[in-house]
């Protein structure tokens, strides 16, 4: 009698974990940094639109390779900060919950994210509390992760709980340096995130540590590229290019890391996730 054993498996664990997620982006034509609200911004420094459109476009075909589905919202004169397409709502079930800015500065780009997912077929639901969208609000498995400290107003975790009857976990951001949740904290797959943990008050970082005791912790210096700043379809990650120890950290779980360069973008304070509103029906 033979006995065949089976076949070892070498294909990559995670990957039936992947998923192909619908996104919206910003072409950065208008991008500059004229004003400043975040410890990034120099508006006395130069910057070069057309490098910061050479290199969201290779963001744009990497999603495009990774099969994802690209919506683009048409930016703005007068926006420059609307390329950062996180920050225009939050959308889940089929439903835009839309941006409530800060900043006045930033303040049209609410109405004209909100446009664009009524024209979309959306069910669009005026915000009444500050909040910048995916910037602060964070989905991961069921549960909405929703920061307050700098931009969004904890009114709005309230809010936003009511309209999706999910559960909001409220954290505190302490860094201005991390002044967006996205900027702090990245969602990989429905039950891992990684994190930075000096981004966080005591009470938040208590929360993270016991409901996510295998995240990721971040280094410093990856965060210090926002190299946490990243998009995730549960298997492929794509990071900024510099963040080495994430990438690696992500590799030695089964992840596909794919690093991008998006330093014009910096400038302005933002990566690759700043770039990207996940749109999910
Ligand atoms: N200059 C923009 C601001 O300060 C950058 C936004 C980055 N977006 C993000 N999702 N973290 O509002």
């Amino acid at each position: 009698m033979t006995i065949t054993e089976a076949p070892e498996t070498t294909a990559a664990p995670t990957s039936s974990k992947a998923t192909k997620p619908s996104v919206l982006m910003c072409r950065p034509e208008y991008f500059t940094v004229s004003y400043r609200i975040n410890p990034w911004m120099h508006p006395e420094d130069p910057t070069d639109t057309s490098l910061a459109l050479k290199q969201w476009d290779v963001l744009y075909e990497t999603y495009q390779n990774l099969g994802f589905d690209v919506q683009l919202i048409e930016g703005l004169p007068g926006l420059p900060d609307m390329v950062y397409a996180a920050n225009g709502g939050f959308v889940v079930d089929g439903i835009a919950y839309g941006a409530k800015f800060h900043y006045p500065e930033r303040g049209p780009e609410g109405p004209a994210y909100m446009d664009w997912f009524r024209e979309h077929g959306f069910d669009v639901r005026e915000p009444v509390e500050t909040n910048e969208g995916e910037g602060d609000f964070l989905l991961v498995g069921d549960t909405i992760l929703a920061a307050s400290g700098f931009r969004s107003d904890t009114g709005s975790h309230q809010e936003i709980a009511a309209i999706y009857g999910r559960e909001v976990v409220s954290l505190q951001l302490i860094n201005p340096s991390y002044y967006h949740l996205d900027t702090a904290l990245a969602v990989i797959d429905p039950t891992t995130i990684a994190y930075l943990p000096s981004a966080f008050d005591e009470p938040s970082l208590a929360i993270l540590r016991e409901r996510y005791p295998d995240a990721i912790i971040a280094t410093e210096e990856d965060a210090s590229i926002l190299g946490l700043n990243s998009f995730s379809d549960g298997h492929n990650v794509v990071i900024a290019e510099r963040a080495s120890t994430f990438a690696r950290d992500l590799a030695d779980r089964g992840y596909n890391p794919i690093g991008v360069d998006l330093s014009e973008l910096l400038l302005g304070g933002g990566g690759v996730k700043c770039c990207t509103l996940e749109l999910r029906s």
